[in-house]
């Protein structure tokens, strides 16, 4: 690490998510600062900031400390290698590493300590799981979790700038819900994306979780309803006070995506019993999906590391 602060690289600064990247690099004082994107940016002015091109060259030069990546997954698998390759550390926001074995996927409230497990590459969970575990790690702490259900309501900041442009720029009697994910024939691959990294940040493999997601004509917040079963009996009042000292969350009575845009906590509110099943507790959260969903977690994670020790003398 070099005078001036850690040498941080934002690739896919361009992008939704590496614009609110920049954005809180700044307000936390991060001024060794270079922005990659793809060719299509090259050359192009952000702020005080001139666009590189994401070259293997130039992310394996190793002149830079950490890399926050936010380029979609089939860029990640190409040019995150090549970043690992310069000596640099990577926190990746795409899907490309979030389940392989060995790479930690981390929401630094819930498993922090497995960010120092890396060998390069640190994964940032998708924007419902990251959430949706900061509310679920109390309630599991306390009373156990025997199965959890959730409905998303995502917004089309989640599907990146491109799909922010056209609902700015559709007639609002066109808006409607989408699914605009993979899907396998029975599932979309956002579902069991929630699913699967759900279990693996909280390490419960076996944890009964079913999700629908669907997109809504919101900007930017992703809202959750939420029905949980505990395993040990966990009254309405004592799971507020729970998440109430819970870090990054803030009770709230109603949610929305629109209060909780622009902040850094996952907002909880709707915290009823739900009657249909034993032990059961239903709740209602909404986050901004561009920051702790993706940039502000992945700060996070790059923090996590920047104050370890060296991976070269680990
Ligand atoms: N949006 C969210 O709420 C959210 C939340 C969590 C995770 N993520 C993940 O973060 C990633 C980016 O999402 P986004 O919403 O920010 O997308 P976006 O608005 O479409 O931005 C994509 C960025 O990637 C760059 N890029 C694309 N292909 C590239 C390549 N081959 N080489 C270098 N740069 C390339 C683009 O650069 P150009 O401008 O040059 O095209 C742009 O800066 C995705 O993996 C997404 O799943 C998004």
């Amino acid at each position: 690490m070099r005078d001036g602060g850690p040498r941080i690289g934002v690739v896919g600064g361009t992008g939704a998510v590496g614009t609110v990247t920049l954005e809180l690099l700044r307000e936390r004082g991060y001024g060794n600062v270079r922005v990659f994107a793809s060719a299509r940016s090259a050359g192009k002015r952000l702020g005080e900031h001139v666009v590189e091109e994401a070259t293997p060259e130039a992310l394996s030069r190793g002149d830079v400390d950490v890399f926050l990546f936010s380029v979609g997954t089939s860029a990640s698998r190409e040019l995150v290698p090549h970043a690992v390759r310069g000596g640099a550390a990577v926190v990746d926001k795409s899907a490309a590493f979030r389940l392989e074995p060995g790479i930690p996927l981390v929401v630094p409230e819930v498993n922090g300590g497995r960010a120092l497990e890396h060998d390069g590459i640190v994964a940032n969970p998708n924007c419902c799981t990251i959430p949706l575990t900061c509310v679920l790690k109390p309630l599991y702490e306390e009373a156990g979790l025997a199965r959890v259900r959730v409905a998303t309501y995502q917004s089309v900041s989640g599907a990146g700038a491109q799909a922010m442009e056209r609902l700015r720029n559709e007639p609002q009697d066109d808006h409607d819900l989408r699914m605009d994910w993979d899907f396998d024939g029975e599932e979309f691959d956002e579902e069991s994306k929630l699913r699967e990294e759900t279990r693996k940040i909280m390490e419960l493999p076996d944890l009964p979780l079913q999700a629908t997601c669907v997109r809504v004509p919101v900007m930017v917040g992703h809202a959750e309803a939420v029905w949980i079963e505990t395993e040990a009996p966990l009254p309405p009042a004592r799971a507020r006070e729970l998440l109430s000292a819970a870090p990054s969350v803030r009770v709230e009575d109603f949610p929305s995506p629109g209060k909780a845009a622009g902040e850094d906590e996952v907002l909880v509110g709707r915290i009823r019993s739900d009657p249909t099943v034993e032990r059961g507790l239903a709740l209602f959260l909404a986050g901004d999906n561009l920051r702790k969903g993706a940039a502000l977690n992945a700060i996070q994670i790059a923090e996590l590391l920047l104050d370890a020790p060296a991976r070269a003398a680990a």
